[in-house]
């Protein structure tokens, strides 16, 4: 048990999959893992551990932006021995070849701050996804996923028209708010993590995902990122 997360060590996965949302955890959970059982509920952040094809895997909720998924990601490495970490979230789309419901594997996570950026002082650190676990996801969307980079914002609501006008011409595919932090500290202590994203909403156009293909195309990223960890 941490401040945080009320599982006994044993009870997390060496395989942590991460939404956002905690009632997208739940619907994972129930979804595609055998023996789900929930082992963390604490201020309403679901987590479920149980069993895909034999392998054992947690899907874990983060909460929105940097701040919120460092406190679970920090504790599931730190105190649960996480190895894995697989974000599965949305995204705003930057470039006109992009449609919502495209998926995004995030090579690479650009940042303006978050909770790890001024122990960098100067440096402008640039935090990697795994390789390994970024071509296994490749292979398991068919070849139909982007890759590229995406930015970390710590705003939603953003005033800065031109920011987005600035990576867009420098090819950055997307903004969401989590995967810098996660990328960050899976590289502090030498774990394997990759941001798996679904466009929610396009930036330039500002067509969104409509409500009912949602559930579809988050299971498309559960299935991808449970290939990617185990295939
Ligand atoms: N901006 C930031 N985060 C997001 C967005 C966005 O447009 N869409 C989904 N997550």
């Amino acid at each position: 048990m941490t401040f945080h997360i009320g599982a006994a060590v044993g009870q997390i996965a060496e395989t942590v999959l991460l939404p956002g949302d905690p009632y997208r955890a739940r619907w994972a959970a129930q979804r595609f893992l055998e023996g789900a059982e929930l082992v963390n509920d604490v201020r309403g952040m679901l987590g479920y551990t149980g069993r895909w094809r034999g392998h054992h895997v947690t899907i874990h909720g983060t909460g929105m932006g940097q701040p919120s998924l460092s406190i679970y990601v920090n504790e599931l490495i730190r105190d649960y021995g996480a190895k894995t970490l697989i974000r599965i979230g949305s995204c705003g789309a930057l470039q006109e070849n992009l449609k919502v419901r495209d998926i995004i594997l995030a090579q690479a996570a650009s940042t303006i701050c978050g909770p790890s950026s001024t122990i960098f002082r100067e440096v402008n650190f640039a935090p990697v996804a795994d390789f390994i676990l970024l071509a296994k996801a490749f292979a398991a969307a068919e070849g139909k996923a982007h890759v590229g980079g995406i930015l970390t914002s710590d705003t939603f609501y953003d005033e800065r028209e031109d920011l987005s006008e600035q990576l867009k011409r420098h090819g950055c595919l997307a903004i969401e708010m989590e995967t810098a932090e996660l990328y960050t500290l899976a590289a502090r202590y030498q774990r394997r993590a990759l941001s798996v994203l679904t466009v929610s909403d396009h930036i330039l156009t500002g067509e969104a995902l409509p409500a009912d293909q949602r559930e579809q195309s988050f299971a498309d990223m559960v299935e991808i990122a449970l290939h990617a960890a185990f295939d």
